[in-house]
């Protein structure tokens, strides 16, 4: 095997902005938003536009900590989880100093593998839908990677319930694309990556000898910022899932050291993930899961299952460990377009659907716990870490984009919906009220 690309990624270890303190933590509770830079002065960081500390005032007993992943040098959460798939990939043989490697993406992973395959040197293709944000394919294009976009279906036969609602699939389904990434690294002499079936290999990547922490786990982080910081672990963590190989390796580490943070997975309107983890549902293959409902595009952009219209059977089509994870809680897509709105106008935070959607289920979780049964006394803090996954900018011309949002979202109510939900959002961060009375269109399903 050729060593050298394991030397090159070795010096991504070193230089990964993950284990920098730029990269760290947002800390959003009633008073503070920190960066890395400030955070360890323990200095209150102002909102630009208001010069004043940024509050959350509803929720005075809930602290809600963001782990933004936006500050590494890819830019989302995906630049550790492809540092490690990489290692496992070059590890094990899989990538050598001759190939090309092929994915199929729907942007940030795609951003983060050209980054990783320009630091060893080998050339890289990512396979995407036809309709994939201008901003994301330059994000992948500047790392060095090219494009390629599938225009059809492969021509084999799909399911019966692909056929059913193959208007529906308007973005070529991730199915179709991993069949071509695959087909022309089969025929290229290539290599797939494959990141939803080797997700879950690749955790194993995550444990690092020389690094500076013993594991560039994401929750290891977490915890060890927050222990230096005083704060002791977070009740809940809350993610949504795409690949579901985030979510796994955290639920995977909390289980292996019996910690007890709750893994809450957060969900959209008509993923089937939710039902997959509370039901075991959607994962039989025999049977073609006919019955599964219609996928409504645009879904929210990086999470869910519903493009892809094969079964969901872990390792191959997900990395989603439905085992360690410990609660669901799926919202309106118009509720989390609404709250990207809401984090950007209200607490001045640039940040993409899936880490609204995270902020969004912190929140409801911090309304039940100030509220209701499950209420925390004083000395109880509250708490929840979020990851934040993507910024809000790469979404301008799509779920920032009020002509977008009536045309893609027009079966919810559009802009008007989302002007719903935003009210009410506004609402709950500033006062405490619950966002989740009167819904404006359908409700809240809570595991
Ligand atoms: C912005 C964003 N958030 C969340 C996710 C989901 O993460 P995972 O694929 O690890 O489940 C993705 C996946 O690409 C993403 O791009």
């Amino acid at each position: 095997m050729d060593h050298t690309p394991l030397v090159r990624i070795e010096v991504c270890i070193w230089t990964s902005p993950v284990s920098e303190p730029e990269a760290i933590f947002l800390l959003l509770n009633n008073c503070f938003l920190f960066d890395g830079k400030q955070i360890f002065g323990n200095a209150k960081i102002l909102n630009s536009k208001t010069k004043r500390p940024l509050e959350i005032a509803g929720i005075p007993m809930a602290d809600i900590f963001v782990k933004n992943e936006t500050a590494t040098a890819s830019g989302t959460l995906k630049h550790r989880f492809v540092w490690a798939l990489t290692m496992w990939a070059v590890v094990e043989g899989k990538i050598t100093s001759t190939s090309t490697v092929y994915d199929s993406t729907s942007g940030n992973t795609g951003a983060s593998e050209a980054y990783m395959c320009r630091l060893i040197g080998v050339p890289y293709v990512a396979v995407v839908a036809k309709e994939l944000e201008e901003e994301k394919v330059r994000q992948i294009t500047q790392f060095g990677g090219q494009i390629m976009k599938p225009l059809s279906a492969r021509g084999e036969i799909l399911g019966k319930w692909a056929i059913d609602h193959i208007s529906e699939l308007t973005k070529v389904d991730v199915e179709t694309r991993n069949y071509w990434a695959e087909r022309m690294a089969a025929e290229r002499g290539g290599c797939f990556i494959n990141q939803f079936g080797n997700a879950n290999a690749a955790e194993d990547d995550h444990e690092s000898g020389n690094y500076p922490l013993e594991s560039t786990n994401v929750f290891h982080e977490i915890a060890s910022q927050l222990k230096s910081r005083g704060f002791g672990l977070p009740h809940y963590f809350v993610h949504s899932a795409g690949t579901g190989g985030t979510i796994s390796s955290v639920g995977k580490y909390i289980t292996r050291y019996a910690l007890p943070t709750r893994v809450l997975l957060a969900d959209s309107q008509h993923s089937l993930y939710y039902d997959y983890v509370v039901y075991q549902k959607y994962g039989n293959l025999s049977a073609g899961d006919e019955g599964r409902p219609g996928w409504a595009p645009p879904g929210i952009a990086g999470i869910g299952y519903g493009y892809n219209t094969a079964p969901i059977v872990f390792r191959r089509s997900t990395s989603l460990l439905r085992t360690v994870i410990d609660e669901v809680v799926r919202m309106p897509d118009t509720a989390t377009v609404a709250a990207m709105r809401s984090l950007r106008g209200v607490l001045d935070i640039d940040a993409g659907p899936s880490t609204a959607l995270n902020f969004l289920v912190a929140l409801f979780k911090a309304h039940a716990h100030s509220e209701g049964s499950e209420a925390t006394s004083e000395k109880d803090r509250f708490s929840v870490v979020l990851i934040m996954g993507d910024p809000g900018r790469f979404y301008q011309s799509t779920y920032l984009n009020d002509t977008w949002v009536d045309s893609k979202m027009a079966r919810y109510g559009g802009m008007e919906a989302i002007r719903c939900w935003q009210a009410k959002i506004d609402e709950a961060i500033r006062s405490g009220r619950n966002f989740a009375e009167n819904t404006c269109d359908i409700s809240i399903t809570s595991s």
